[in-house]
């Protein structure tokens, strides 16, 4: 069964993948000449659909990792790995993991037990490529562990296993898309593709062909509105989308709502994941007052250097910080801004006391 537009789960079927056209032709051709991949970009902006599309639009077999349920990289890739989603079981059936092998939750690998277990599993028995998704990565535990064995998997497995990595350049994808000379990944080439929010006309046939395909009432005037308060970022789109859909109100209540219900979660995702990001990021109470003060509109370097009291090259590390969480961008007119306007919304809320 195709997916529908406004279906809220990440998406697999390239035909239910909308505005994406030059993204996926040049992640696909990446993995098809075997190309390790970082999708960077913010929340909900499509890296995971993206992804998944891109698999199996090639038809390659496909492991799944996702920091977010397993920060323990070894243990989840030899999971994944030994139930691989394959795209055609008659042909890649059969690998199994040795017994001596465990393979059961909480279970701490060994290196040589894990090279062992990864090159058993990426065995010749594997004819075709497997992509493994690694996604939302700056969550994995232990980047120095993980920087290692990425390292492995390059060296020993190129041929067999190609990488693609989502999230944001902190914690441990910084270490991967900027190893320093010391870093096990340094010298080896893997390509970053930045995934950017769509441009108002792109979302609003977004809306448009959505609404079509649910035979809802699409109003080009609301729906503008709708776009200008939730932004071009596909997933909040798509929450949209998804919550008008299944409303039982008259349509122009109907729109209200789903607007503020949609901001209203949207709000509850980035609140999790602005308390997730305190764990990680140096210097966030700092970081977290700085976006307050962009919650209220853009402001220039020099500005925010007044407002905040920092010491400019203080400041210029938290705004890079900021700007590879993807929470912030400069403007054309050198402005910083917050991209994201649920985002913006739930930073102008008054803090509780
Ligand atoms: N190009 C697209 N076409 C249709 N739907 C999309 C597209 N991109 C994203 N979506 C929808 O938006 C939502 C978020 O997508 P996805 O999970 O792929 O984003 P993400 O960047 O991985 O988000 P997260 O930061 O939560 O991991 C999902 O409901 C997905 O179906
Ligand atoms: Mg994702």
């Amino acid at each position: 069964m195709t997916e529908d537009l406004f279906d809220p789960q990440p998406k697999d079927d390239p035909k239910a993948l909308y505005g994406r056209e030059k993204e996926l032709a040049d992640l696909t051709k990446h993995l098809e000449e075997g190309r390790w991949v970082v999708l960077l970009g913010p929340r909900r902006i499509g890296k995971t659909s993206l992804a998944k599309c891109a698999v199996a639009k090639l038809g390659y077999d496909s492991a799944v990792v996702d920091a977010r349920q397993d920060s323990d990289l070894a243990h989840a890739l030899v999971s994944s790995l030994a139930s691989t989603k394959k795209a055609d079981a008659s042909i890649s059936a059969g690998i199994q993991l040795p017994a001596h092998i465990p393979l059961s939750a909480g279970v701490a690998y060994s290196r040589s037990c894990f090279a062992q277990t990864l090159d058993h599993l990426l065995n010749e028995k594997r004819r075709k490529r497997v992509v493994v998704l690694l996604d939302e990565a700056q969550w994995f535990k232990n980047p120095r562990g993980v920087v290692k064995l990425l390292a492995h998997i390059y060296d020993y497995h190129y041929r067999k296993a190609t990488l693609v990595i989502t999230g944001s350049a902190v914690g441990v994808m910084r270490s991967i898309t900027e190893p320093d000379a010391k870093s096990a990944l340094f010298g080896r080439a893997i390509t970053t593709m930045e995934i950017g929010r769509w441009s108002p006309s792109v979302s609003l046939g977004f809306l448009e062909k959505g609404c079509s395909e649910k035979k809802l009432p699409y109003d080009e005037g609301q729906m503008s509105r709708v776009v200008d308060e939730i932004g071009g970022i596909p997933g909040w789109l798509t929450l949209f989308g998804y919550v008008y859909g299944t409303s039982r109100l008259p349509t122009r209540e109907r729109i209200e709502d789903a607007l503020e219900r949609t901001k209203r979660e949207g709000m509850k995702i980035l609140k999790e994941e602005l308390a997730s990001v305190s764990l990680l990021a140096a210097g966030w109470e700092r970081q977290l007052k700085l976006l307050r003060q962009l919650a209220s509109g853009g402001k220039r370097f020099t500005e925010l250097a007044v407002l905040s009291g920092l010491p400019n090259q203080v400041l210029s590390r938290h705004l890079a910080m900021l700007q590879r969480l993807r929470y912030v961008e400069k403007d054309e007119d050198d402005r910083y801004v917050i991209t994201d306007p649920i985002l913006k919304e739930f930073l102008a809320q008054p803090t509780p006391k």
